[in-house]
């Protein structure tokens, strides 16, 4: 019996001291996953303030435009490509180079660039909300068409070199922009466009820095936009300018549509489910409404004007912003290009297949086969394209007496091919029918 107790006894103190080394192995091991977790938290969490900041320094060098950097590869001897060392050195001038670098009134706030080459900056200049853009050196990374926007030359202000007079200046503007923009145009007035807003103090006269700053500015297809449509309502005001870094109206709501969450969510976002998200975060029908006609309206600002006929090669919602009166204003304008200059440039274009001949995202000629040849004719114009990218925008949400006939009039537009003078007919009905149909719809209501 007694032999039965102390068998017992041991047999219990044996459990005992197992459960209290399996207690202790499991608190061990608790503790283990627990450290785990604390430290693969903390590497997560420290790699993303990592990837965060080097992206930002990486995309963020506006002090450099205005500071000291030295750009070796392309310029033997190394030249500076900041703007406030060429404006002491008398090599550039404009309307913001004093506020920029002696008064410090042009302030840079938020960086908003998404490319490095690309310096984008809302800011202030005295009592102006605006944006102020500049070019970096590496240009030799530039994506698009490089043959559009020699950026590399520009930055260097070689031209006009010294000793140039201010009729050769005047005459070097005027084949710059007959090169651009085709003969048709009015060249004579855009000529002087361009030279009143190259003298940036307003004296009457433009001085060798202000010569090389607005030939810098020229080569930009964006700011030769904003010359050409100074007066339009669409189009943002350019407000001053320092070599090739400028300064341009803000913009309040800068997409047509859509709302921006954090990168890492943006992974995981299936693209169906972004499009209908996009589709929710929208302004009310009747604003969206006017909105749309502001676009319209742009289209026609920008087809076959005064000053030529320009082509808008990237039509996604992000280019496109508007103020908080609801009128369209346009955001990224560095796609929109003469159509002269398109043509040039794929005139020479070499191709295999169609998808070899576009230039942007949205213009598109055809390969001819026989030459291996891009052909200089665009397949879609930009009322086209335009109403592609309002399809969804209006549709959702329209008015039921209304829809049938909008969703017609939009597909007959997204229907429009080609340049010919037969579309141009048919381009101002189907335009003019869309924004009548939607004004119509929205005179009497107090959101338009
Ligand atoms: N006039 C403006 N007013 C307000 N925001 C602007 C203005 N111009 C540009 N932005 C904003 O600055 C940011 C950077 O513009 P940018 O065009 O350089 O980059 P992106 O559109 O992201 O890239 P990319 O045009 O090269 O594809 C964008 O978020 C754009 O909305
Ligand atoms: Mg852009």
């Amino acid at each position: 019996m007694v032999v039965i107790f102390a068998y017992t006894e041991l047999l219990l103190l044996a459990v005992a001291d197992v459960c209290l080394s399996y207690r202790q192995a499991r608190f061990s091991y608790l503790k283990v996953k627990y450290l785990f977790f604390t430290w693969l938290a903390v590497f997560i969490s420290s790699w993303v303030v990592y990837v965060q900041y080097s992206s930002y320094t990486e995309l963020c060098r506006g002090h450099e435009c205005k500071s000291t950097i030295w750009a070796h590869e392309s310029t033997n001897p190394p030249q500076c490509l900041c703007q406030c060392d060429k404006y002491r050195k008398g090599v550039i001038d404009g309307s913001a180079c004093s506020s920029l670098c002696d008064k410090d009134t042009l302030y840079l706030g938020k960086c908003l660039s998404t490319k490095s080459n690309n310096q984008v900056y809302s800011g202030s200049w005295g009592d102006l909300e605006g944006v102020i853009k500049c070019q970096m050196g590496d240009v030799l990374h530039y994506v698009l068409g490089a043959e559009m926007e020699p950026r590399k030359e520009a930055a260097l202000f070689d031209k006009p070199t010294k000793g140039t007079s201010v009729e050769k200046f005047k005459e070097m503007v005027f084949s710059h922009l007959k090169a651009k923009v085709g003969e048709q145009a009015n060249l004579v007035d855009l000529a002087s466009l361009v030279l009143s807003v190259a003298d940036g103090n307003k004296d009457g006269h433009i001085s060798l820095p202000e010569a090389k700053s607005a030939w810098a500015l020229l080569q930009l297809n964006e700011v030769l936009l904003m010359i050409i449509l100074q007066d339009k309502e669409h189009t943002p005001k350019l407000l001053g300018f320092c070599g090739d870094l400028y300064v341009t109206e803000k913009v309040q709501y800068t997409s047509l549509y859509g709302v921006s969450v954090p990168w890492l969510m943006e992974l995981w976002i299936p693209s169906g489910v972004r499009r209908s998200m996009d589709q929710w975060f929208t302004p009310s029908w009747p604003r969206k409404a006017k909105i749309s006609i502001g676009l319209l309206e742009f289209v026609e600002d920008v087809f076959h004007g005064t000053f030529g006929n320009f082509l808008m090669c990237d039509v996604s919602a992000a280019n496109f912003g508007y103020n908080d009166k609801h009128d369209l204003k346009m955001v990224d304008m560095r796609r929109i290009v003469p159509e002269a200059s398109l043509r040039e440039a794929m005139r020479d274009r070499r191709c295999e297949a169609d998808e070899d001949c576009v230039y942007g995202t949205d213009c598109r000629t055809s390969c001819d086969l026989t030459k291996r040849r891009c052909t200089p004719e665009v397949i879609q114009p930009n009322l086209a394209k335009a109403c592609l990218a309002l399809r969804d925008y209006l549709l959702r949400g329209a008015p039921s007496e209304i829809r049938e006939e909008l969703e017609k009039q939009l597909y007959s537009c997204m229907a429009l091919k080609g340049t010919t003078d037969q579309m141009e007919m048919e381009h101002s009905l189907i335009l003019n029918n869309l924004k009548t149909l939607l004004w119509k719809k929205i005179s009497y209501t107090k959101d338009s």
